[in-house]
């Protein structure tokens, strides 16, 4: 009997490895055929007037990518920050969903920015569990972007789920442009993003 136990579970994790593999090496693929579209030097032509960059980040990536289109657009920076720093762990991913679920969003650090006098704002974070981190939920709920133009971006490992619609219909009042969405990738793509970004900020000024 535990024997016949033992071989379902390892059959069971083999499997489990095999399809882990599997996606890991299609995930590779499709940003390798996606980012390849990029690798010719992209000049910057918008004109968004003076911009501001928010984001969130836990890890990093957001942040990269948020520091780069301000470099692109000269822009300011505002950083979403929760008054408890979330550090990654297997309990924040079983926390996140449940507050997911319940609308339990962080409490945040500092005062909201201001918007006045910026004709774009960019907002981004990360997806969690298919739709956008809890806390740009939390600041959402405190934000009014009447009258400005907002462009909304998400980093992920490689599924955005429901984040570019999940953000529409939570950004109160906001004349939403064309979402970009980057997946986690190394740094042998750094040229390829930045072209990426400068491309996809053109196509929103056309
Ligand atoms: C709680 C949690 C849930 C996540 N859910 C997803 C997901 O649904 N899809 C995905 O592609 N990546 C998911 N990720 C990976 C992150 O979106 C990705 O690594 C992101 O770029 C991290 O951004 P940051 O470094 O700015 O925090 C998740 C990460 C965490 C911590």
């Amino acid at each position: 009997m535990i024997k016949k136990i033992l071989s379902v579970i390892l059959v069971l994790v083999v499997t489990g490895g095999i399809c882990a593999l599997v996606h890991n090496i299609r995930v590779v693929l499709r940003n390798k055929k996606e980012l390849g579209r990029f690798t010719q030097k992209t000049v910057y032509t918008a004109k968004p007037g003076k911009t501001l960059v928010i984001y969130y980040s836990m890890t990093g990536k957001t942040k990269d990518i948020a520091e780069r289109i301000a470099a692109i657009t000269k822009a300011d920076v505002y950083r979403i920050e929760t008054l408890e720093e979330l550090k990654s762990s297997p309990s924040l991913y079983t926390g996140v969903r449940k507050d997911l679920k319940n609308r339990n969003y962080p409490a945040l650090k500092g005062d909201m920015p201001d918007f006045s006098g910026y004709d774009t704002i960019f907002v981004g974070a990360p997806v969690w569990w298919y739709t956008m981190a809890t806390p740009l939920y939390a600041f959402l709920e405190k934000a009014d972007f009447k009258g400005r133009k907002v462009i909304p971006f998400s980093t992920q490992g490689s599924n955005a789920g429901t984040f570019a619609e999940d953000f529409t219909a939570n950004a109160r009042n906001a004349e939403t442009g064309i979402y970009e969405k980057f997946n986690n990738v190394g740094p042998e793509y750094d040229e390829a993003v930045n072209n990426k970004i400068t491309d996809w900020i053109n196509r929103i000024y056309e």
